[in-house]
């Protein structure tokens, strides 16, 4: 048992703002789901539940999170799992079916719902992973695990991201007998490191209109992340794209003056340079997120980049956000949980 959540944890306390007291708060979410995903005794249904075949459904940040789960299995267990965003998912309501994982934060995202809605009528176990107790999702799943952020006033997902990615995690090394090495110290070394230069960087960006942000392999699922908090909240319209895609035709956006991101990974640093002298030797502003890179991030290896790379493009995000004079906490159009279709 776990005390609910204190009504101190939803004041700003010494912060400007939700947004960045939440992201200095992400040491300690991911530390506090790491304990106590570790000793839930729901975790050994659940891993024999992952034998199986998997689906898991999700919107916005938390279909990244699912995306960082799927790759992570697929690369160190050969495991295949379908991945859904919540709102198509109903269009193959036929693949909802034997372990469905539910990730949201809320637990009352109307389109997960209704997929869980569906995957339970097909006979289906729904696995929720959700971060306020006693939500529609926690009531209506077979098994709940949950993550441990405490509660996030600020509409853009920032602390619940890394704490659903912890929980995933701890799944996949549980599965494969890979080690989760202190994800809250890499975490925490990245704000220190990198907001800095996600400040300053903002102050440059501010201004565009557009931005690709590139990844690779494990620092994929981060650049669309990236993408989605700065359009967000700071209202630039910001793509994330496979780095070896873009030669696809986003390379066509490429002029004097296009900013282009690069989420670093060391599993192929070759093809990032490539997309980097592809955009480059067009004209762009290409910049990088990783260790030497333009925004500074801790080294790390491939399982653990969520922590690491994660934390500068919130912080960016935020920066690009208040210097153009917005409030990051309640961006236009947007709530934080959707509960309509
Ligand atoms: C809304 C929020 C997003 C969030 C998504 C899913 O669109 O603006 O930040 O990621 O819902 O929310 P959930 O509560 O299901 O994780």
């Amino acid at each position: 048992f776990r005390p609910p959540w204190t009504p101190e944890q939803a004041t700003k306390g010494n912060f400007p703002h939700f947004m960045l007291k939440e992201i200095h708060e992400q040491g300690t979410a991911v530390k506090e789901t790491l304990m106590s995903i570790s000793t839930d005794p729901r975790v050994k249904e659940v891993l024999e539940l992952l034998e199986g075949r998997v689906v898991v459904v999700a919107a916005g940040t938390s279909l990244h999170a699912g995306m960082v789960f799927s790759y992570a299995l697929g690369k160190l267990l050969g495991k295949d799992v379908i991945l859904l965003d919540s709102s198509e998912a109903y269009h193959l309501e036929k693949l909802l079916k034997d372990t469905v994982i539910a990730i949201s934060q809320s637990g009352e995202t109307y389109d997960t719902l209704k997929a869980v809605r569906i995957a339970k009528r097909n006979g289906a176990k729904v696995i929720g992973v959700v971060n306020v107790l006693g939500s529609t999702l926690d009531r209506e799943a077979d098994i709940s695990l949950y993550t441990r952020a405490g509660p996030e006033i600020g509409v853009a997902a920032t602390k619940t991201f890394l704490s659903q990615v912890t929980l995933l995690l701890y799944l996949v090394s549980r599965m494969s007998g890979v080690e989760l090495k202190d994800p809250h110290l890499l975490v925490e070394s990245s704000i220190r490191k990198s907001i800095g230069y996600a400040r300053s960087l903002a102050e440059r960006l501010k201004e565009k209109q557009s931005m690709f942000v590139l990844g690779t392999g494990a620092s994929l699922p981060i650049a669309y992340e990236g993408a989605l908090k700065i359009k967000e909240i700071s209202y630039v319209h910001a793509e994330g794209y496979p780095a070896g895609e873009a030669k696809h035709g986003p390379i066509a956006l490429a002029e004097e003056g296009f900013p282009v991101l690069i989420a670093w990974t060391p599993e192929d640093e070759e093809k990032l340079q490539v997309a980097k002298e592809e955009f480059a030797s067009r004209g762009s502003e290409v910049y990088w997120v990783g260790p030497r890179g333009d925004i500074v991030a801790p080294e790390s290896d491939w399982l653990h980049l969520p922590f690491t790379i994660t934390p500068p493009f919130q912080l960016l995000a935020y920066y690009m956000a208040v210097l153009k004079g917005y409030d990051p906490d309640k961006p236009r159009n947007l709530a934080k949980s959707v509960t309509v279709h």
